[in-house]
């Protein structure tokens, strides 16, 4: 019986070796962590209870039947993060490149099926060479049974990726599938088809980096929503943002002790509107100074930064802010927003997540770019996001609401809770300049002197402005449920969420909505 026992210690001792001392080196010299070093990080010291450690692969070809790692290049269990259950699986890299097989596959989809049956987030942390190439289809059957199970998963519990080496080909549509994505600045990289097969088919000769580096996911195609310097940071965000989510579908996420008073008067908040209506200021200001202690993690920072989303608190409740920022093409909503802005929607409703918007936008950005790709489609996402929500939704408008986009930014009509205008706000169909070109172009195209017709606009515009730009009119028709003080802003948010804690709503039954995809 002993030696049996000194057997397993044996075995597993060397299942965590993975791929042998050499090829650890070999990740620690390329500033790697490994995946078990990756999931000690992660989950809470002593927390992780390993599965399937004794797996090993079934193929028989390419003299891989003489070639077997315990584990079979991917670490899976469960743990806890600040005491909450959470699934994880990790591939290591040092196993054949962290390649994907059948039975590396079947270890994935074990935990997924479990977090999802148990109701608990699921980590992904990636760090792979893709198919395993030696099992063919099978390893290809095997990435489809994952998507399957992420599609299952999806809006059912959270599900994270981190991407800390290269994700690539069919690998990419896992994280793809999942909740967030997160890439570190050295070692991590996403595309269909790497750069070799991009030239051979296309031509193009382009580096790792600039194809699918993680510069370029964070600002170019917003496939990341997270990117940080290193591996240690990455994990430690990972935590953080676990820390705003509830475990699945059916649970509140989790509030917190609170030390920032709630009635925090704000005084800045007063004079941070400039008198000038084009001149821009930092909406994340108004963030900072709202929610608890300034404290604000933000999601897609370098993506369409003409929307700003991200997680905060109020009185130690989680909400996801939505906030158009003036700093950024003036804070116009255009195809990337509107998609941005539209899936993070998405996302707080499906896990019980109140929404707060905080509104200036000048409206669309015009133009035929915008209109051959599909602005209408992709605007259109956002108000279905805004308008499907049955989460506690509370919109402040700080500054300009014009046109279709005051609609979008959920508008009291989108089933907006509680709809707070700031006395700077100017809720209109249009800007002023606009308006009177277009109501008065006949009266200044027979105005022949330059002067006079500069004079005529400017009265016109006045006018249009005392008339319009204000919150009264909306606030007239009850569209605006208060007028508020800006300093008193995060009391009247705190405020309302604890009115509508308890919200129900529900939409009409029906196999899933078509979304305007
Ligand atoms: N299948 C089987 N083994 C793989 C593999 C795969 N898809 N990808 C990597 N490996 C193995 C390598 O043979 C190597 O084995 P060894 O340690 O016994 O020598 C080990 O993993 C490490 O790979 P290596 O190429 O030395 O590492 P690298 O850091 O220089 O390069 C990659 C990493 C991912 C860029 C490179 O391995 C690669 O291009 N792999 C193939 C990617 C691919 O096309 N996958 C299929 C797409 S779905």
């Amino acid at each position: 019986n002993v030696d049996k026992i000194k057997e397993l210690i044996a075995k597993r001792q060397e299942a965590r070796l993975g791929g042998g001392i050499k090829r650890i080196e070999a990740q620690h010299q390329k500033g790697k962590l490994t995946a078990r070093e990756r999931i000690e990080l992660l989950l809470d010291e002593g927390s992780f209870e390993e599965y399937d450690m004794f797996v090993t692969h079934r193929t028989k070809s390419f003299g891989l039947e003489n070639e077997k790692y315990y584990s079979d290049g991917v670490v899976t269990g469960r743990g806890t993060i600040d005491g909450r259950m959470i699934y994880v699986f990790s591939q290591d890299f040092t196993v054949f490149g962290g390649s994907l097989s059948e039975t590396f596959a079947q270890k994935i989809c074990k935990i997924i099926d479990e977090a999802t049956k148990v109701g608990a987030p699921v980590i992904g942390l990636n760090d792979s060479g893709g198919a395993r190439i030696q099992e063919g289809v099978r390893s290809l059957a095997g990435y489809a049974e994952i998507f399957q199970r992420n599609i299952m998963a999806s809006g059912v519990v959270p599900q994270i990726s981190a991407i800390f080496g290269p994700c690539a080909g069919g690998a990419v549509y896992s994280p793809a599938l999942t909740d967030f994505i997160l890439m570190t600045q050295k070692n991590s990289y996403m595309f269909v088809t790497g750069p070799k097969v991009v030239q051979t088919v296309t031509g193009e000769v382009i580096s790792t980096e600039d194809l699918g580096g993680p510069e370029v996911h964070a600002s170019k195609s917003g496939v990341s929503h997270f990117l940080t310097d290193s591996e240690e940071e990455g994990i430690l965000l990972i935590r953080k943002l676990i820390d705003y989510l509830p475990q699945n579908n059916l649970e509140e996420p989790p509030i917190i002790r609170n030390d920032d008073p709630i009635d925090r008067l704000e005084d800045k908040l007063n004079e941070i509107i400039p008198d000038s209506p084009n001149k821009p200021y930092d909406v994340k200001d108004v963030i900072r100074y709202t929610v608890d202690s300034a404290d604000f993690l933000e999601v897609q920072a370098s993506y369409a930064k003409n929307i700003v989303i991200g997680f905060a608190r109020y009185n130690g409740r989680p909400v996801g802010v939505v906030a158009n920022q003036p700093m950024f093409l003036a804070g116009v909503l255009d195809i990337n927003a509107s998609r941005k802005a539209a899936r993070f929607v998405r996302f707080c409703d499906a896990f019980n997540i109140p929404i707060v918007t905080f509104v200036d936008v000048p409206g669309f950005l015009p133009g035929s770019a915008q209109e051959y790709g599909g602005i209408i489609i992709h605007g259109a996402k956002l108000l279905y996001a805004f308008g499907e929500a049955t989460v506690p939704k509370i919109t402040i408008t700080l500054r300009k609401s014009y046109g279709g986009a005051h609609d979008v930014m959920s508008c009291k009509q989108l089933r907006g809770d509680v709809n707070y205008a700031w006395p700077s706000a100017e809720i209109a169909v249009m800007g002023a300049r606009g308006a009177i070109e277009v109501l008065e172009s006949r009266n200044i195209s027979k105005i022949t002197n330059e002067e006079e017709r500069v004079k005529y606009l400017q009265e016109k515009e006045t006018e249009y402005l005392e008339k319009f730009a204000n919150p009264y009119q909306a606030a007239k028709y009850g569209f605006i449920d208060d007028i508020i003080e800006p300093r008193n802003t995060r009391f009247r948010i705190i405020r309302s969420l604890e009115a509508l804690a308890n919200k129900k709503q529900l939409n009409p039954p029906k196999k899933h909505c078509n979304l305007p995809l």
